[in-house]
């Protein structure tokens, strides 16, 4: 090609080398791109959105944004019939869109006003409305307007080989750390079986309530829980236009019915819907992802389920290529949430290549709460990810407690001690071999089970019999092993404990509180769903806090330290490295410079936060003023701990006027007496970076300086992470050094204390 490259010089052909290292970073590996509304690539407000519109003839729908029935599609067909009040209707129509909107932020209106208002909007006014939020008061739209009071979050538990022990390990980890949900897929569809009995026994064995779930073709994932090995089921896609739906081979009508199959048989069930769907799949006939999306969830309420996982899910990276996309996927939530359907908000399917914007995305659901803040966080590492990816996983674990402390918000997940997850994970893994064992399934070894209670992913697990696996998955379907049986050979193994919790899930099912709205389980098997605990947050001091022992457990991360333990302890029963010889007088001699050192250097203290003993860093700056053909005289401010005090007070009883001043942590500068305090020759601020080396020249140059030779600086090096990794240690540090001044108290002279 002859074009030149895009931004090169149009006269040399030249690139900018900082715009090509741009190029070369995460974000670059995705394209974005500018809106094409004709294909529904627009996220939200798109041009092609028909205008909101309801029309009534007889007490009847007979046009619905713009389209008169005789122009319908399914979608409106089933909206118009099953999903609007007409009184609400006809009370909302005189609402102005601004208006609807600034009530979706206002705490004095509260949630239940509001759900009885989205009952009477079509979904281009629900579109319009959301729409008109920013950013902040989409967050906020959420908190107000989400089902269940706390929040909670939905795992991921898959991996490349299927291995029965690692499922069962993941899904009791998963559970140990809190997760409500705990979702499975395959690889190899005839697996379904064993992977949903693995993360039964697993969870049951990480907590007691979890629910599980196995993403399968519907009429197998609707035997399985019939049998009692899944409690719940959320793969009922629904699509905002008409094409897309008859490709799938589907209706709303046959979502409906599928949904109440699930729900009669005592199974807990929302549906899967998501902008960028229409587009990804070539039908999104001209509208924007948003609109598309009102869609959708006008369709699912109208089917009468208690809850929705969208937030865009599987084409999450398709709707971020677009201006607005990460606003329209919190939008969508917000939507959701106020038609009164359980959320659980995406976050699953990786976002993007840049962690900065996937933790940005992320934001949007993780400050407010949601129901499941992601559909699926992976709890094993990505590789082990089924569902493609994982947009949050294992390694991200100690990332995403530190952001549920640093913000105080709890976003559903717990810290879990290493000999803790490695107790649950090893007594999951033994109680699915012995249950194997029990069914006269292929044996799962020691082996396996060591490695999958230490190992990292499935690569450090040995290979299985996959056709005699998937022989006794056949199994499990022919002879209708349920989970009862499961419960009876786990009771028959010597795991009492978990068949107990086995069992308490079966009985959950024929209670069924859990089909209320957004219900999780309680270890004790109380459920906490929109009904028994509802989110009735109205400002400041109301609704979900996160406070009491449950703050105290988000916050104590197992790497938390100690702050005292990050600076030396028992100071007094180590040697000093000064001597002090009584107050420090003015020096005469033109050669003397005075190294001064802060009031707890040697005594208090005894070496740097680079590690470096105060004995040597003291012999290391003698020796160097000595090089330089000046004489050095070690002296003590005590009256300041401020390193260019301590070096100016030194300067000013130097004979030379030149002094260097030391703190006990380290940092270092040159002074000279007839500058002021804050101003000085060189300064050496990267403490931890100083070699001993470093105050030998440091030493040297205030020789240089004293004898008024010329000098040049002494070289540094710059960490930019330097503060991030030793501010705290700083400040512990310049803590000591503050509690041992001595007010008012004249300067010292010091020798260095023999070596004892
Ligand atoms: N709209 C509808 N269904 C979706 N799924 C994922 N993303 C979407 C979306 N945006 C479905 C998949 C699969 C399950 C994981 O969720 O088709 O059934
Ligand atoms: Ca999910």
């Amino acid at each position: 090609m002859s074009t030149p490259a895009a931004g090169s010089s149009p006269v040399s052909g030249q690139r900018s080398r900082r715009f090509t290292s741009r190029e070369g970073r995460e974000l670059r590996r995705e394209p974005l791109i500018a809106p094409e509304p004709e294909l529904g690539l627009v996220a939200l407000n798109g041009p092609g959105d028909p205008e909101p519109g309801l029309e009534l003839a007889d007490g009847r729908i007979v046009a619905i944004d713009g389209r008169a029935e005789d122009e319908w599609d399914v979608i409106d067909h089933f909206i118009a019939r099953h999903g609007l009040d007409l009184d609400v209707a006809a009370e909302a129509a005189g609402i102005e869109d601004v208006e609807l909107a600034r009530r979706l932020v206002d705490v004095d209106v509260p949630r239940e006003e509001l759900v009885r208002l989205s009952r009477g909007l079509t979904p281009a006014r629900l579109a319009r409305v959301v729409g008109l939020l920013d950013p902040v008061e989409l967050m906020f739209a959420l908190k107000k307007l989400r089902a269940r009071r706390r929040p909670a979050n939905q795992a991921h538990v898959t991996n490349l080989k299927e291995n029965p022990a690692l499922l069962a390990a993941d899904a009791a980890e998963a559970a140990a750390r809190g997760f409500a949900e705990l979702e499975t897929t395959v690889g190899v569809s005839r697996y379904a079986p064993l992977n949903a009995m693995a993360l039964l026994v697993g969870s049951q064995t990480g907590r007691s309530g979890v629910m599980t779930q196995c993403a399968i073709e519907e009429r197998r994932s609707l035997a399985l829980a019939i049998q009692g090995l899944t409690t719940y089921a959320e793969t009922l896609s629904v699509y905002g236009t008409e094409p897309v739906f008859v490709d799938g081979d589907d209706t709303p009508w046959s979502k409906a019915f599928l949904a109440s199959a699930y729900a009669s048989r005592g199974v807990k069930v929302r549906f899967t819907s998501g902008g960028g769907s229409e587009a990804l799949m070539g039908h999104a006939q001209g509208c924007s992802m948003l609109y598309l999306e009102a869609r959708c969830l006008a369709t699912i309420r109208a089917a009468g389920s208690q809850g929705v996982q969208n937030g865009s899910i599987s084409c999450v990276a398709l709707v971020l290529s677009l201006p607005g996309g990460t606003r329209a996927i919190l939008a969508e939530n917000v939507l959701a949430a106020w038609l009164d359907l359980e959320v659980a908000s995406g976050n699953d399917a990786i976002a993007s290549h840049s962690p900065t914007r996937r933790a940005a995305k992320l934001m949007g659901q993780f400050l407010p709460g949601t129901d499941f803040v992601t559909s699926g966080y992976s709890i094993m590492p990505r590789e082990d990810n089924m569902f493609g990816g994982g947009n949050y996983d294992a390694d991200d674990i100690d990332e995403w407690l530190t952001l549920q402390r640093d913000w105080g918000v709890d976003a559903g997940i717990e810290p879990l001690a290493e000999g803790e997850a490695v107790r649950v994970r090893e007594r999951a893994a033994r109680a699915i071999q012995a249950v194997f064992a029990r069914f006269g399934f292929p044996p799962i070894s020691d082996e396996e089970v060591e490695a999958a209670t230490y190992g990292r992913d499935s690569s450090e697990l040995p290979d299985r019999d996959r056709a005699a696996d998937v022989t006794a998955a056949d199994r499990v379907l022919a002879e209708e092993i349920s989970g009862l049986d499961l419960a009876r050979a786990l009771d028959g193994s010597g795991f009492g404990d978990i068949a107990e919790a086995v069992l308490g899930i079966q009985r959950q099912r024929i209670a069924a509180d859990y089909l209320q709205t957004s219900a999780v389980i309680d270890p004790d098997g109380a459920v906490e769903s929109a009904v028994s605990d509802p989110n009735r947050y109205t400002g400041p001091g109301t609704g979900y806090r996160l406070e009491g022992e449950r703050r105290a457990r988000l916050e104590a991360l197992p790497h938390v330290l100690r702050a005292r333990d990050l600076v030396e302890n028992g100071a007094a029963e180590r040697p000093p490295v000064v001597v002090e010889l009584g107050e420090a007088l003015p020096g005469v001699a033109p050669d003397d410079v005075v190294i001064a050192v802060g009031p707890a250097f040697g005594t208090a203290l005894h070496e740097t936060i680079g590690g470096l003993s105060h004995r040597a860093v003291l012999e290391a700056l003698l020796e160097g003023v000595r090089a330089g053909g000046a004489e050095p005289r070690l002296v003590r401010v005590r009256r300041v701990s401020d390193v260019a005090f301590v070096g100016h007070d030194g300067a000013r009883i130097s004979g030379s006027g030149v002094a260097v001043g030391l703190q006990s942590k380290g940092t270092a500068l040159i002074h000279r007496a007839d500058l002021q305090p804050l101003d000085n020759l060189e300064l050496f601020g990267m403490a931890p970076l100083l070699t001993l080396d470093s105050y030998r020249a440091i030493g040297q140059n205030a020789a240089g300086y004293a004898l008024g030779n010329r000098v040049g600086p002494v070289p540094t090096r710059l960490d930019n992470f330097a503060r991030a990794k030793s501010i705290v240690r700083t400040t512990l540090l310049h803590a000591r050094e503050t509690e041992a001044i001595v007010r008012a108290a004249p300067p010292l002279e010091l020798a260095l204390a023999p070596l004892t």
